[in-house]
């Protein structure tokens, strides 16, 4: 449907899970997607073989999202090659669990070192971009446990719920910019990350639809987001979940 023709992406944690599914999709609909991942070469095939399949461009940015000079640059070179920058989708993070007593130093710092701390820099290096046009969407990806506390989840839940909750701030703050900030919760989503839980069946039973979410069904909504058919939604944080309410 070509909802994405005209608009430059950059997408973050595109090597595997939610955030490939999401350059795959964003890809499909003509977008111009820039897409970071961390380990140089990575992503070079299937960058070229999406650019090729769908007659758009797929450019790699090989990054930690904990380097800021590093993100400055990515920037630098979106705003040399497309002067301009539509949509920004927040989606590289980690998880490690830890009930309350046991949670380390190291995890929290890791913790929201990626997931919080880099998604703040991300967002501030974009908007030097973004706000120079007409508009446009910020997506971050944030997690049900970060909306609901999870038994665990300490470090993880309380990252995401800075997530969800900045995701509310950035929409006020930019709703006179034309720039929309709305955010996803997914609940349990089938990649590495969810698969590293180890949990059985009895886990997946407490779903609704009584199955793991695609990532596929994931990127869906960040198309959404992404695209003008959310046009008058912002500062929204969007469940996909499979009818997990926790
Ligand atoms: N799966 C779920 O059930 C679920 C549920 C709720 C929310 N989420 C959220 O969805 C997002 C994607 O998760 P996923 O399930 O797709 O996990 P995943 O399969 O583990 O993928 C995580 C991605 O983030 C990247 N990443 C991590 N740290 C990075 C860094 N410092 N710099 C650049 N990239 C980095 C990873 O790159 P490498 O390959 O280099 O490690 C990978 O591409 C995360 O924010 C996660 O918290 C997931």
């Amino acid at each position: 449907m070509e909802l994405l023709k005209g608009k430059v992406v950059l997408i973050t944690g595109c090597s595997k899970g939610i955030g490939r599914a999401i350059m795959e999709r964003f890809a499909q609909e003509k977008a111009v997607v820039y897409a970071n991942a961390r380990t140089v070469g990575d992503i070079d095939s299937i960058s070229e073989e999406l650019s090729n399949t769908y007659e758009t461009k797929v450019v790699p940015c090989y990054f930690d999202i904990r380097d800021k000079n590093a993100i400055k640059e990515c920037v630098m070179k979106i705003k040399a090659e497309q002067g301009k920058l539509d949509v920004l989708v927040n989606n590289a993070g980690i998880m490690k669990d830890a009930l309350i007593e046991m949670v380390d130093d190291r995890t929290l710092q890791d913790t929201f070192d990626i997931n919080v701390f880099s998604t703040i820099h991300m967002t501030q290096m974009a908007l030097k971009l973004m706000k120079r046009g007409a508009g446009g969407s910020i997506i971050n990806v944030s997690s049900i446990v970060g909306v609901r506390g999870s038994e665990g989840k300490t470090v993880y839940a309380a990252s995401k719920g800075a997530v969800a909750n900045l995701t509310m701030t950035w929409a006020r703050e930019l709703v006179k910019n034309n720039i929309r900030v709305n955010a996803l919760a997914p609940g349990k989503i089938d990649t590495d990350m969810y698969r590293t839980t180890g949990e059985d069946q009895a886990g997946i039973k407490e779903v609704g639809m009584k199955r793991l979410g695609k990532p596929e069904e994931v990127a869906n909504a960040a198309l959404f987001l992404a695209s003008d058919l959310s046009s008058y939604i912002t500062g929204e944080i969007i469940g996909v979940n499979g009818g997990w309410f926790l």
